[in-house]
């Protein structure tokens, strides 16, 4: 499969997953994120972020800036039961605004592509409305296709083909 060979980010950025420590830091950029949507969150929930448990986050961060959180990824490991497929659905990605068209979500799909190697699964989905076209077009440069109106896949290789 021709894969999208992701432009070298930004000097000074990398991606890794987030550490339970990160979840005060991750929790103030997505209060950024929710001020960009105009949503208004009463009560926060503290990010349960673990690397046994069901949320997975990934975190990007600018060295030259103190290890400033620049953007973030959330995702889940998932069974599918009925068809004995596991898979890593990812349900929000956000990065700062000045740091948008510099590669740091592809960054940060990349680090879920590997999780989703690393756990077995045989592929990585994403939630995203359709009409969302900065994420469908970073999405597709990824390697993620239409799965169906608001999921798109990415097949990891070994795995099963998509059922
Ligand atoms: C969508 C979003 C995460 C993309 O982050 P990003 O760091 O700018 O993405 P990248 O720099 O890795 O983009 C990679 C490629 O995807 C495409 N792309 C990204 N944003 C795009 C846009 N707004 N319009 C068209 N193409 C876009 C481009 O081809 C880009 O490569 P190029 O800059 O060399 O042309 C960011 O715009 C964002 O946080 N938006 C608000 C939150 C949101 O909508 N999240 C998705 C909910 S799941």
């Amino acid at each position: 499969m021709l894969r999208y060979m992701p432009k070298a980010p930004s000097s000074g950025i990398t991606a890794r997953l987030a550490l339970a420590t990160d979840g005060a830091r991750i929790s103030s950029l997505l209060e950024v994120f929710r001020r960009e949507l105009g949503y208004t969150v009463e009560t926060t929930v503290p990010l349960p972020i673990s690397h046994v448990g069901p949320l997975y986050c990934v975190l990007a961060e600018d060295h030259e800036r103190d290890d400033l959180v620049v953007g973030f990824l959330a995702a889940y490991r998932c069974h599918n039961m009925v068809r004995g497929v596991q898979y890593v659905l990812i349900t929000d990605a956000y990065v700062r605004s000045e740091y948008r068209r510099r590669g740091v979500a592809t960054l940060l799909m990349n680090e879920a592509l590997a999780l989703g190697r690393r756990l077995g699964c045989q592929r990585v989905s994403l939630i995203v409305d359709k009409n969302n076209e900065g994420m469908h077009a970073t999405a597709a440069r990824a390697g993620f296709t239409e799965h169906s109106d608001m999921l798109l896949s990415c097949e990891l290789e070994g795995g099963e083909a998509a059922r």
